[in-house]
């Protein structure tokens, strides 16, 4: 691909089961990115999502990590952040979407909007992100298109402005109208892309005409005002519907995505913004994933290339040790299969060879000034455990795979005065899962769990926490940065707490940068 090509780079959030898979397939088709459909992932067929490196994800049949697929489509090169798909799900879906300059929403028609779309969704409006909306499996009966709409409007809060519209749904989809260029693309078995303009549409009933043209002027009326500004500033989603299955609406989607998707912006490290024109590489690392490959026992650390341009062998300096390194092993990532990357652009992801030197976070930069990017956000986990290991005599290879887990950011650390385990913490659990499993087949240690109750993490920004305060349904606890912490195991915990310590102030965590 070529290097000059614009960059647009973006991840899909949905709920499981939304059609996220689905879409992200039928996309990579329309670009040529993919060879087969099924490749993306195949459940049934006994094949597997091209991000299934670890044997975990291929026991279970669900993607556990996180890969980066590449198209070129309309003279652009768009880089898809592919997001684990699985319900307990983990950081490492939240730390992918601070890689990207734009989200697209899947929602299901049926369901409306679900629990995991609402999380991510949060992720997104803290990096005031564009999000583009597909409402998906128009080939069933669902919501009413006009309360989908209110339910973004009303959960998200956020304005829409629909782009296409859809003429019946489930058995009775005709087609969907596009608003912008008043034609009908035709609904049909075959799956074949036909798109005539609505005059000349035959086939439509006639109360289909009435209720198609009184939804279409109510929404004029009533609709919210198209700007491209609200789009980039994540205020207002632009939203398509379609049918990922059957492949209707996914170009007309794919067209428009590319005009309203963001370019790769100026992104904030050391106080100033960087902008991708800067004549200096930078970056930063999003993720660090080991043993992608069992043949290559090896780390790769993921870096999303912010300004100037990566080239492979440069030599770069770690901000945060001043460690200089030449990169010489980069690759990028299409499934399991690695190229080496010989030149990056902003917007490109490229994943490094790793001894232990990266850690999550980290900005690398290759000459200019030494600037560090904005700090991953602390992502407040709702599952804790304490854990040890189940032989004692094992306690090095413990501590250190501990250690190292924890810099990869695979779960969180926390240490209480009141006892030695350590406990841990995860946004998921399968975050627990991945964390036992690397650590009995890297490092030897079979660990034993002890599940907790807390479910809620409120970093204490004021005033001090007492002895008095404390007991075992609310816990202090120290984060690896040595803030404290209080674990709680409800809402209701919380709001106790907070109504008999006034002079406390807890912060959810996303707020501490
Ligand atoms: P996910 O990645 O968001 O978890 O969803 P995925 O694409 O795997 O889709 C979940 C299920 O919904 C799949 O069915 C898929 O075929 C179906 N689906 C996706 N898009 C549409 C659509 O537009 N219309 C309809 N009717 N169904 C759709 P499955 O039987 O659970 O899995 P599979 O065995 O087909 O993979």
């Amino acid at each position: 691909m070529s290097t000059e090509t614009p960059r647009r780079t973006f991840a899909i959030i949905s709920h499981p089961d939304a059609g996220k898979t689905t879409l992200t397939e039928k996309v990579l088709l329309l670009g040529g990115g993919i060879r087969s459909a099924g490749t993306v992932k195949g459940k049934k067929s006994g094949k597997f999502a091209t991000s299934d490196w670890m044997d975990i994800e291929k026991q279970r049949g669900i993607s556990v990590t996180s890969s980066v697929m590449q198209l070129l489509y309309d003279n652009k090169q768009i880089n898809i952040l592919d997001t684990p798909g699985h319900q307990d799900f983990s950081e490492d879906t939240y730390r992918t979407l601070t890689a990207v300059d734009t989200a697209v929403m899947v929602i299901d028609s049926v369901k409306g909007i679900e629990a995991q779309t609402l999380k991510l969704f949060k992720v997104c409006r803290m990096r005031g992100i564009p999000i583009l909306t597909f409402i998906n499996k128009l080939d069933r009966e669902g919501k009413e298109p006009l309360d989908l709409l209110a339910e973004i409007e009303e959960v998200l809060e956020m304005e829409t402005f629909p782009m296409n519209w859809p003429i019946g749904t489930g058995k009775r989809l005709k087609g969907i109208y596009s608003i912008p260029d008043e034609t009908v693309e035709m609904y049909n078995e075959d799956h074949d892309r036909i798109i005539k303009p609505y005059k000349d549409v035959t086939t439509l009933e006639d109360y289909e005409r009435e209720n198609l043209e009184g939804e279409i002027s109510l929404l004029e009326e009533a609709g919210n005002e198209f700007t491209i500004e609200k789009v980039r500033n994540g205020s207002l989603t632009p939203v398509f519907f379609g049918s990922a299955l059957s492949n209707f609406g996914v170009q007309s989607f794919l067209d428009q995505f590319v005009k309203l998707a963001a370019e790769p912006q100026a992104r904030k490290a050391s106080g100033d913004f960087i902008p991708p024109s800067s004549p200096h590489f930078s970056g930063f690392v999003f993720k660090i994933q080991a043993n992608m490959n069992p043949n290559h026992r090896d780390r790769i650390a993921f870096l999303r290339v912010c300004s100037g341009s990566f080239e492979r062998g440069m030599e770069v300096t770690l901000s945060r040790s001043g460690k200089k390194m030449k990169l010489n092993q980069s690759h990028s990532f299409f499934a399991s299969d690695r190229e080496t990357v010989e030149k990056a652009l902003p917007g490109d992801i490229v994943g490094l060879y790793d001894s232990g030197n990266f850690e999550v976070g980290d900005t690398i930069v290759g000459g200019g000034p030494k600037i560090q990017y904005e700090e991953m956000p602390q992502f407040p986990p709702e599952k804790f455990a304490k854990v040890t290991a189940k032989n004692a005599m094992k306690h090095k290879q413990y501590h250190k795979g501990m250690e190292q887990l924890v810099q990869e950011g695979t779960i969180q650390l926390y240490k209480t005065p009141y006892f030695e385990d350590y406990i841990i913490g995860a946004v998921g659990e399968l975050q627990f899962q991945v964390f036992e499993y690397r650590m009995k087949h890297e490092y030897k240690v079979d660990i034993d769990f002890i599940h907790m109750t807390h479910e809620l993490a409120r970093w204490v920004t004021k005033g001090k926490i007492t002895d008095q305060m404390t007991d075992s349904r609310k816990m202090l606890v120290h984060d690896q940065q040595g803030r404290s912490v209080l674990l709680f195991e409800n809402e209701f915990a919380l709001r106790w707490f907070q109504d008999k310590n006034p002079d406390i102030s807890l912060s959810t965590g996303w707020e501490i940068l």
